[in-house]
């Protein structure tokens, strides 16, 4: 499809100025702090987190007897994490573990499914197990590494014989940081990553610490300078990345997240940002025949016209009475500023029949495309016999 060529086009115009791009880059920005020193001491986990001295003192039986399910829900679900010397720790919404400890993970319920990183699910070197037992389901990676950071899901399974499906509602999750003392963000396979910026469409810049920490900052390429993040127009999750809320053709461009934690700094992989003029909504045609009702050999014309945001295309496409005969209709396409308001246009698409004859007669639809949907329009047209010549 054309629209797809279009951004397959540009996604190689990209390309080749980002290799150019990535071979100064790599010499003059890209080196990546050589340090090795472990950062500061950990701080203390996050003050909305449970205190660990809390509630890690009490037995399995006795941390889930404190939320007993109510009579109707029969598998109360609940997270926990399994620390050193069988203590229990219910999670909150992040947790973090060392890279090269353990996280062990128990999820309440008979049985239950976990969900982990894509990154994970796809390489199975045996790091992780799961094990169902009577009463819940427990995780174990071991050899954890900073890219193992990411969301772990516990879905509870509602079973009738063997028959199993996820009750989804009762899902809980909790985000792990596997804090490594020598990558501050998880590892892309990737040098680069090509992000679309559409109009009006939040976009993420995917660029995940390893530690909650963190101090992470954006930066453009060039010119290089900080990117301001002011929590509206872009705003920083610990647990996500940088989030543009509202692209502008403005923000395009290289971008790379830096992130520093005591002495130690470093950048992020590098998005390009390529910016995509997004409608708000799909076309709105109108269509209009020259005549509702021609004589034999008169000339036709259909025109299909939407005025919509400036410079978003619109693709219009044609059916008519003769197509299964293959009459030779042709059709001719314009773009004209509307001259009703500012940063609109007029896309028209106009059918031409010369000469028409019976086939002709019958149903003209139009259909205008663009980035978020289609619609379709028709026109009836009669053609009645010629009329007898007057002349004598
Ligand atoms: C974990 O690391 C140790 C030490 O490098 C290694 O012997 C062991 O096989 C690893 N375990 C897994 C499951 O990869």
């Amino acid at each position: 499809m054309p629209l797809v060529n279009l951004f397959g086009w540009k996604g190689k115009l990209v390309l080749s100025t980002i290799l150019i791009c990535a071979v100064i880059f790599e010499s003059a920005y890209c080196q990546k702090d050589a340090q090795e020193q472990r950062p500061t001491p950990e701080r203390k986990p996050k003050p909305s987190k449970p205190k660990p001295g809390k509630s890690t003192t009490k037995g399995p039986r006795a941390a889930t007897a404190k939320i007993k399910a109510s009579p109707a829900a029969q598998t109360q679900t609940l997270l926990t994490q399994v620390l050193n010397k069988g203590k229990f720790k219910k999670v909150g919404e992040t947790i973090s573990v060392q890279s090269g400890e353990i996280l062990e993970l128990r999820c309440r319920g008979k049985p239950v499914q976990w969900s982990v990183p894509s990154y994970l699910e796809e390489e199975d070197d045996g790091r992780l197990s799961t094990v169902q037992h009577e009463r819940y389901g427990a995780l174990t990676l071991v050899n954890t590494t900073g890219a193992d950071t990411g969301e772990y899901t516990c879905y509870p399974m509602y079973c009738e014989d063997t028959d199993c499906r996820k009750e989804y509602g009762k899902a809980v999750k909790v985000f792990v940081f596997f804090p490594d003392p020598q990558e501050l963000f998880v590892p892309s396979s990737d040098y680069y990553e090509v992000i679309q910026l559409r109009t009006n469409w939040p976009t993420v810049l995917p660029c995940q610490v390893t530690s909650p920490d963190a101090k992470v900052t954006l930066h453009r390429e060039y010119p290089p300078v900080e990117v301001a993040v002011d929590g509206r127009e872009i705003s920083f999750n610990v647990m996500k990345g940088f989030t543009i809320h509202r692209p502008r053709p403005y923000h395009a461009g290289a971008l790379y997240c830096v992130a520093s934690l005591g002495n130690l700094r470093q950048s992020s992989t590098k998005y390009m940002l390529i910016y995509v003029n997004y409608p708000m909504a799909p076309p709105a045609p109108v269509i209009q025949a020259s005549s509702p009702s021609l004589a034999a050999g008169e000339n036709l014309r259909v025109s299909c016209s939407v005025v919509g945001e400036q410079d978003v295309v619109v693709e219009f496409t044609w059916e008519y009475p003769g197509q299964q005969i293959g009459r030779p209709l042709y059709t001719q396409e314009s773009v004209n500023p509307d001259g009703g308001g500012a940063a609109r246009q007029q896309s028209q698409s106009v059918l031409l029949v010369d000469e028409v004859r019976d086939v002709d007669q019958g149903t003209y639809t139009c259909t205008a495309q663009n980035l978020q949907g289609a619609k379709s329009v028709s026109t009836t047209v009669k053609v009645v016999p010629k009329a007898k010549p007057q002349k004598p």
